[in-house]
């Protein structure tokens, strides 16, 4: 019989990770609180549970000015509005993450242009956004990709040196920090998702962190349907309204996000500690290569521990590792497509995208990111964030799973090469 579980062999796990969300009584209490106060929706705003959930956010990022809204992907199309970026204009993403990061400019009006990452972070390439920009160029979206962060430091300097917004999509960087300052406080604008997979959620959700009161009040102004708003984002005031939509939280979930806040700091120290000795652990297994650890990011955050192999070394291309170690009850996927591939927004199937309105733009047929497509179709693996909420024993499971997979490569591939013949 085979060694390997997807093979017919015994699994290396049995026992499930811990689940998510994880939840107690205190959100049963908080909700409850808010169905009986009959005070559900987000208007007028921000409604009393909202505004505690800005102050909170700030807090916990450690600066900013904080508008909850929706969700993690309005957040984003809200900073570029509240910039005063649209139509025409070019935004600058990230070849490897969320389409959502794409999708954002799109809405706005703005076009995505796409560059490539860093292969030793997975995140954008500083170099690559130097020569993207032409005298179209309005933002930057850095994204922090599972439990890394972007170069902050060289992202910067380039916004500062040719007059960009720089908006950090921070949606699995909730609590990370860059030289001691929190995700989202460093560019113009933090963008934060607290959908239900996100290492803070309400179900659904977002928080938006604006660098200026000024920003915040226009950020407050757009998803309230375009009312004047305070500076910061606080209570509604007399004024000039501006174009906008109701794009407001509910009660409901700023009150489910105000007891995942408290939660949030034991979680997030528990990951840490276990991704140090994940770090250590893997980079025993041979083919196996641990991302760069930046001394610079000071805090990090596991929405999802990514790594990659080398197909060559490790015996077998990323997406058959990733099943087989799946099939031996360690949960792990494959993470995103590069941003070129994605249907969702091509514009002859999505429309988002006049055609032949840019036709320089929008030729993905065209588009090459070398490094985005070897993580995507050869290398990455991302392990859930659950397996960091266990104890280290349960990471051992991890590293034997892989080291049987990589022992038994050879027989494996082989197999596949079985299945895959027509
Ligand atoms: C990198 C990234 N950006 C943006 C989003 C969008 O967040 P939401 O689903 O809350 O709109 C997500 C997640 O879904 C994401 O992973």
């Amino acid at each position: 019989m085979s060694e390997l579980a997807i093979l017919g062999g015994p699994k290396t796990r049995t026992q499930p990770y811990p689940q998510w969300p994880a939840w107690d009584e205190r959100d049963i209490e908080a909700v409850t609180a808010v169905v009986k106060s009959g005070r559900w929706g987000g208007h007028p705003f921000p409604g009393p549970q909202t505004a505690e959930l800005a102050r909170r956010f700030s807090a916990l990022q450690g600066g900013g000015y904080a508008v909850p809204m929706i969700n993690g992907t309005v957040t984003m199309e809200v900073a570029l509005r509240a910039a005063g970026i649209g139509w025409g204009d070019e935004v600058i993403v990230p070849a490897y993450t969320f389409q959502a990061t794409a999708a954002a400019p799109m809405a706005a009006g703005a076009i995505p242009v796409i560059v490539d990452i860093d292969p030793s972070t997975y995140c954008i390439d500083p170099q690559a956004v130097e020569r993207a920009i032409t005298p179209r160029t309005r933002a930057i979206i850095p994204v922090h990709l599972g439990h890394q962060m972007a170069d902050m430091d060289a992202i910067l300097v380039i916004a500062e040196k040719h007059n960009l917004v720089v908006i950090e999509d921070c949606a699995h960087a909730h609590g990370a920090k860059w030289r001691g300052r929190g995700a989202g406080t460093l560019g113009h604008f933090g963008s934060f998702s607290l959908q239900s997979s996100k290492i803070l959620t309400s179900g659904e959700g977002g928080v938006l962190l604006c660098r200026t009161p000024e920003l915040a009040a226009k950020a407050a102004s757009i998803i309230d349907c375009g009312r004047p708003h305070a500076l910061g984002g606080g209570e509604e005031v007399a004024g000039e309204a501006m174009m906008g939509a109701n794009y407001r939280m509910s009660e409901l979930q700023a009150a489910l996000a105000n007891v995942a806040i408290e939660r949030f700091p034991a979680q997030s120290r528990q990951r840490e500690q276990m991704a140090a000795y994940m770090d250590e652990a893997l980079s025993e297994v041979t083919g196996v290569r641990v991302l760069k650890r930046d001394p610079r990011h000071t805090t990090r955050s596991f929405y999802r521990y990514i790594f990659a192999i080398d197909p060559e070394t490790f015996g077998i291309e990323h997406d058959l590792a990733c099943a087989a170690l799946d099939a031996e009850g360690i949960s792990a996927g494959l993470g995103y497509e590069a941003m070129h591939h994605y249907e969702l927004f091509h514009p002859e199937k999505s429309r988002l995208a006049v055609p032949n309105a840019f036709p320089e733009y929008f030729q993905f047929d065209r588009m090459s990111f070398p490094q985005a497509e070897r993580a995507s179709e050869h290398e990455a693996i991302w392990l859930d964030e659950a397996i960091f909420r266990s104890q280290p024993g349960d990471l051992d499971d991890v590293i034997e799973a892989l080291k049987k997979i990589q022992r038994n490569a050879p027989e494996l591939a082989e197999a596949a090469r079985k299945w895959r013949q027509p």
